[in-house]
């Protein structure tokens, strides 16, 4: 196709705008595929029966702060009381009587599929118990380009596969809980800064002024988007996600939330994404260009592009009405938008005794206004509902599986009653200002177990490690003596004189860009530890021989200042905990469990190492972020640079050690035979479907315009058109007969996800312990491909002396590079690449290597096609709406005030 193969050159080419003149908007109507099919065929029966206003009401929220109600789509005619959204990856965020779990980079330490599931449930479950329907969470964007990146705890691992298994494993979780997950932020959202245009021009940063004028744009060519970006995505749709939120940033130069190649063509498209896309807190930059791009449903409802209050404003509401009685957005997207966030409803059967929300989120009154704006509806706000269970045993089983033990000599750890126990740092005990002190968690007094921002949540307790350690201590009869003032070094230096062992505690934090601490605007400024952190520990070390670092971090940390230092006898890496921080720390400390975290990320050297970094100063009005590392990033930089890590990716001891031997690569039946991968080319030919649209409702003005029965809240968004509107109804586009959808399964060509080969090794535990060994599969894909990529893990228990056969399984994709020219994932070994494969302990403690052998006749990747995957493809032959160069569409048009004009001639 033309198109597609124009707009892929430029895709390639950093900077430059994304779409080519004369590119078509091409929303296309998905009917429900798979195991969405009954939830659709609900979804159409339940729209169908709507006005135009009740389906606008489902789209888009009441705005920010104007009801402690259900945030939108109250159709009382037919009896829905409406759906509440909530945040985040953490828990319930904002209210009380709920959990503070680990971070979700915590999950990822892990390295530990059932964890990651069992929280993730456990989190579901509390938000369905407080009343929400929709939770935003899991993040997975950022996916940690540059480490210094505000919000990657909120996410996993830089690492596309690592982080795509446990994104979809959450998304998995908190779904069959009930609760729809929201997978966030669509895409290449990698930092804070300038990610809203007010938020970062109000910062007044010391010595700059950025005067920016629209987010910052990644520029990312399609390779490297589809390969690391969109990678975990992949796996987030094949596992069930029904809502996607699209991110601040632009792609490419244009808006994620108005991205019609983005959210249009790849993710309704090639991806088959069954469910709603919904903007950010104004991400939302335009109404009819967002609606035609694919976005469904707004969050805020308010304009709020850039972070201005755009109150009771919105971009939809009662503009998306006008838009669609004028013309300007065919009612049959606004019936795919309503049929998408239905389906979602329905898929994870919130029809079925779904419970009332009974919370506000903000505020813990038990008593106040239910629209606090108008200082309208008193009543009972807060139902204090416990949504607890037994979900704390979860947090501490993730908080002490996910400790990475980096270092620990003379079997320092674990501890065996010590005799005298000196405590060192802030970061060990509780801050004066109680564990929710800070709006948002954004400070860091005390010991540090969430990052801050809208990912953060409040805790219900906080188990500090100094409680934790005293409990134990009480057991053991140990002494404790303990310093929390970091700059008190005389005194520090007197304690740590008498103990028998020393636990000093450094942190660092991050968290969303709009909250600054200390210089740190949401992204770090740097990479050590906080606090003089690193003069801490040589201050202890340098009088304390047996001295133990524990560092709660939402990401690496350089190291290098103390890591050497021979008193320094062990090191713990402790991630963000939650609520059970302290207990999972005595678990691993003491030995009742034994560590078996393995580092998602690399620990390098130096920051200048990882060779990629945040924008702190805008490059230009439009601050443009090149991603020109390509697919280097992480490890996968440090391996192809030959830069020696700290710690690599994948790193993690315990107290046991293992062997590993026996490396058994078999193909799966009928696997590495071209033409089984032939036939999915032909299988993935355009399908065209007719979609059930739902009749037309009368297009008078009269019917849409602000009821007589209802007076107007203060700030309220409503569907309606203002009272006496009067306006000419516009030209109809045609119903929708073709759409483009992805060929079968959600996740892509549903070959993509078929097993190729099973990967077997035997691993040993060779200690005196029982202990978890992560084995990890690298593959080397050859073609400009980095030296090699993480392509399965598997955590497995052994008792000492024991061994067991561990296995992998590698999928299509798993083999697969995007091919540009071709739009299509291609198997290597189609191309004469002989695959090579490693397993080990770490990316760079690889034990055993073999290899999958070439099955095609040779060429590049660009040549030799037959044996392709091809992803979907769209055939935009309903309405379709040319663009201008600048981006914006020809018709129609928006006035800067958000109302909808509509041009003399219509294109279709
Ligand atoms: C964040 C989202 C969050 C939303 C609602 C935004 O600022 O980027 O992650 O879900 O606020 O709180």
């Amino acid at each position: 196709m033309a198109y597609a193969a124009t707009c892929i050159a430029l895709l390639a080419v950093p900077v430059l705008a994304q779409y080519p003149e004369g590119s078509l908007y091409s929303p296309p109507i998905s009917s429900g595929y798979g195991n969405w099919s009954a939830a659709y065929a609900k979804a159409h029966a339940f729209v169908c029966n709507l006005t135009i206003t009740e389906k606008v009401n489902l789209t888009t929220q009441t705005g920010t702060g104007a009801s402690y109600g259900y945030s939108l789509g109250i159709i009382p005619r037919v009896g829905f009381r409406g759906l509440a959204l909530d945040d985040s990856p953490t828990g319930v965020r904002s209210t009380d009587y709920s959990s503070a779990f680990t971070a979700p980079l915590n999950m990822a330490m892990t390295w530990d599929r059932d964890l990651i599931y069992a929280q993730a449930y456990a989190n579901g479950a509390e938000h369905k118990a407080k009343g929400v329907n929709i939770a935003y969470s899991p993040v997975v964007g950022p996916l940690g380009r540059s480490p210094e990146s505000g919000r990657i705890w909120e996410g996993y691992s830089p690492d596309p596969y690592l982080s795509g298994v446990s994104f979809g494993l959450t998304v998995a979780g908190m779904n069959a809980a009930g609760t729809i997950a929201v997978g966030k932020h669509f895409v290449l959202y990698e930092q804070e800064h300038f990610r809203q245009v007010r938020e970062w021009n109000d910062w007044h940063l010391p010595n700059a002024t950025f005067n920016t004028t629209e987010p910052y744009s990644s520029n990312a060519d399609d390779r490297t988007l589809h390969e690391l970006y969109l990678w975990p995505w992949y796996d987030a749709v094949h596992d069930g996600m029904a809502s996607v939120m699209c991110s601040y940033n632009q792609l490419n130069n244009t808006q994620a939330c108005q991205n019609n190649h983005l959210l249009n063509d790849i993710l309704k498209g090639e991806m088959g994404f069954q469910g709603f896309i919904v903007s950010d807190d104004g991400s939302q930059h335009s109404g009819v260009l967002s609606a035609l791009a694919g976005m469904d449903m707004t969050i805020l409802g308010e304009t709020s592009p850039n972070g201005e209050l755009g109150l009771g404003i919105s971009f939809w509401g009662p503009n998306l009405t006008q838009s669609v009685l004028n013309g300007s957005v065919p009612e049959w997207r606004l019936d795919d938008m309503a049929t998408r966030i239905m389906a979602a409803y329905y898929y994870l059967d919130q029809d079925q005794n779904f419970p009332e929300l009974n919370f506000a989120q903000g505020d813990l009154s038990t008593f106040g206004y239910l629209y606090p704006r108008a200082m309208a509806g008193y009543q009972q706000i807060n139902e204090h509902v416990d949504v607890r269970d037994h979900h704390a045993d979860i947090i501490r089983r993730v908080g002490a599986n996910s400790i990475i033990m980096l270092k620990n000599i003379n079997n320092t750890l674990p501890l065996n009653k010590p005799k005298q126990i000196a405590i060192i740092g802030e970061d060990a005990g509780p801050s004066i200002y109680g564990p929710n002190g800070c709006p948002d968690r954004g400070c860091d007094n005390g010991t540090l177990a969430m990052g801050w921002g809208s990912g953060s949540t409040n805790f219900p307790y906080l188990i500090d490690p100094l409680a934790a350690i005293q409990t134990q201590a009480i057991q053991d009869r140990s002494v404790v003596q303990y310093v929390l003032d970091d700059y008190d070094t005389a005194l520090i230096d007197s304690v740590v004189a008498q103990a028998t062992v020393c636990l000093v505690f450094i942190n660092c934090d991050s968290g969303e860009g709009y909250i600054e601490i200390d210089g740190n605007y949401g992204d770090r400024k740097n990479l050590t530890a906080w606090l003089r952190g690193d003069d801490l520990v040589n201050e202890v070390a340098g009088n304390c021989s047996n001295t133990v670092v524990i560092a709660h971090t939402p990401g690496p940390i350089i190291m290098e200042p103390w890591i050497e230092h021979p008193n320094v006898t062990a090191v713990l890496m402790a991630g963000l905990p939650g609520q059970e921080s302290g207990n999972a720390l005595v678990d691993v400390l003491y030995g009742a469990v034994n560590p078996s975290g393995k580092t998602p990320w690399t620990i390098g050297k130096r920051r200048e190492d990882y060779g990629t970094d945040v924008m702190y100063v805008a490059n230009a009005p439009v601050p443009q972020l090149n991603f020109t590392e390509g697919l280097f990033i992480d490890y996968r930089h440090f391996d192809q640079a030959g830069i020696e890590p700290r710690f690599e990716f994948g790193f993690g001891l315990s107290f046991t050690t293992f062997s590993y031997s026996n490396l058994r690569i078999q193909p799966a039946s009928a696997a590495s035979s071209t033409s089984a991968s032939a036939s999915t080319a032909a299988a993935s030919a355009q399908i065209t479907v007719n979609p059930s649209v739902c009749p037309r409702y009368a297009l008078n003005a009269s019917a849409y315009t602000f009821p007589s029965t209802i007076s107007s809240l203060t700030d309220y968004i409503y569907p309606y058109l203002p009272r006496n509107s009067s306006f000419t109804v516009g030209p109809a586009y045609p119903s929708a007969s073709v759409v483009a959808v992805a060929p079968g399964t959600p996740g892509g060509a549903p070959e993509l996800w078929d097993t190729m080969y099973t990967v077997t090794v035997s691993v040993a535990n060779t200690g005196s312990v029982a202990g978890q060994e992560v084995a990890q599969l690298y593959l080397a894909l050859g073609n400009g491909e980095p030296v090699r990529q993480l392509r399965g893990f598997n955590k497995t228990m052994i008792e000492a002396g024991a061994s067991t056969d561990v296995s992998f399984t590698v999928r299509q994709r798993d083999l697969s590079i995007w091919d540009v020219p071709g739009q299509s994932w291609v198997d290597v070994r189609t191309l004469g690449t002989a695959v090579g494969v490693s397993v080990g302990a770490s990316s760079r403690d690889l034990r055993l290597n073999g290899t999958m052998a070439a099955i095609g006749g040779g060429g590049s990747a660009a040549g030799n096609y037959s044996a392709s995957v091809t992803a979907a493809t769209t055939s935009p032959i309903g309405p379709v709406v040319t663009e201008y160069s600048d981006g914006q569409p020809q018709v129609p048009t928006e006035y800067s005030d958000g109302q909808v004009q509509v041009p003399a001639t219509a294109t279709s």
